[in-house]
């Protein structure tokens, strides 16, 4: 039973006061509300996870702000190396010692619009593991390359740069992927049931020709793209999709918590 991630990709929303108003209500909802407390029960059972990225100025709020562990606090990027004259770049140890226990690597809007390249993310992806954050790494392709046929190719090159080092044993225990579709990211414009699950599947079975079938089974893959509470449950249900990254309906408190209890 692979562990079902709901993961809350803020972007650039919520500075500290925000955040620890946010995370502190979201745990008021886990320990008081019936169906909080039954997200909570599945938190604990590791059913579900429950994952929230804030800006990096915010991470100390949410860390502090956290009375319980039900909730994971992500990065939503790093550098890869440690420490140095790398003016605006944050580092794995800064991480670690913030709190975090994962960092989003990869985001399309890293890639599209920072131009952040495959070799940059194989960079990132290997100090990540190499700490004690562990990576969430997002792949997807543009609108063009799918029309044009090309989303297998795009998914393949994405991954082979960052998988090229990894063993079996990491990527079966370490490793959560999330696949993006870059034209379904902030448009409303979600990709159908079939498509996600199309797309998941392509991915473990790639896990699978490469690393073998313990590592493509233990794999999660999330999908992420316009998800609300209304499509949450039907994504969910498919057989390769573990889990959401949501972006705009992470930030409201209420359709968050409708798509965590999706999950059960
Ligand atoms: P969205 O963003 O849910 O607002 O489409 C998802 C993401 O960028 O991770």
């Amino acid at each position: 039973m692979r562990t079902k991630m709901l993961a809350g990709n803020w972007k650039m929303n919520n500075g500290g006061a925000a955040t620890k108003d946010f995370i502190t209500n979201l745990e008021n909802w886990f320990s008081k509300d019936p169906v909080g407390k039954k997200s909570a029960a599945a938190v604990s059972s590791k059913a579900i996870e429950v994952v929230v990225a804030p800006p990096f100025t915010s991470i100390e709020s949410a860390c502090s702000a956290k009375q319980t562990d039900i909730i994971q606090i992500a990065a939503q990027n790093v550098y890869h190396k440690p420490k140095g004259a790398f003016t605006g770049e944050v580092s794995l140890p800064m991480l670690e010692e913030a709190g975090c226990k994962y960092a989003i690597i990869g985001h399309s809007e890293r890639r599209h619009v920072f131009g952040e390249s495959n070799e940059d993310l194989e960079k990132k992806l290997i100090a990540t593991l190499e700490s004690r954050v562990l990576p969430i790494f997002c792949v997807g392709e543009l609108l063009e390359e799918r029309e044009s046929g090309n989303m297998k190719k795009v998914l393949d090159t994405q991954l082979e740069s960052a998988w090229r080092s990894l063993t079996s044993d990491v990527v079966a225990d370490m490793v959560v992927i999330a696949y993006e579709p870059v034209w379904a990211i902030g448009t409303g414009q979600t990709a159908s049931d079939d498509d996600a699950e199309d797309a998941c599947d392509y991915i473990r079975t790639l896990a699978y020709e490469k690393f073998g079938v313990t590592s493509s089974d233990s794999l999660r893959i999330l999908y992420g793209g316009s998800v609300k509470p209304e499509n949450s449950a039907s994504l969910l249900a498919q057989r390769d999709i573990d889990g959401l990254l949501i972006g705009g309906a992470s930030l409201d408190a209420d359709s968050f918590e409708k798509i965590i209890a999706s999950a059960l």
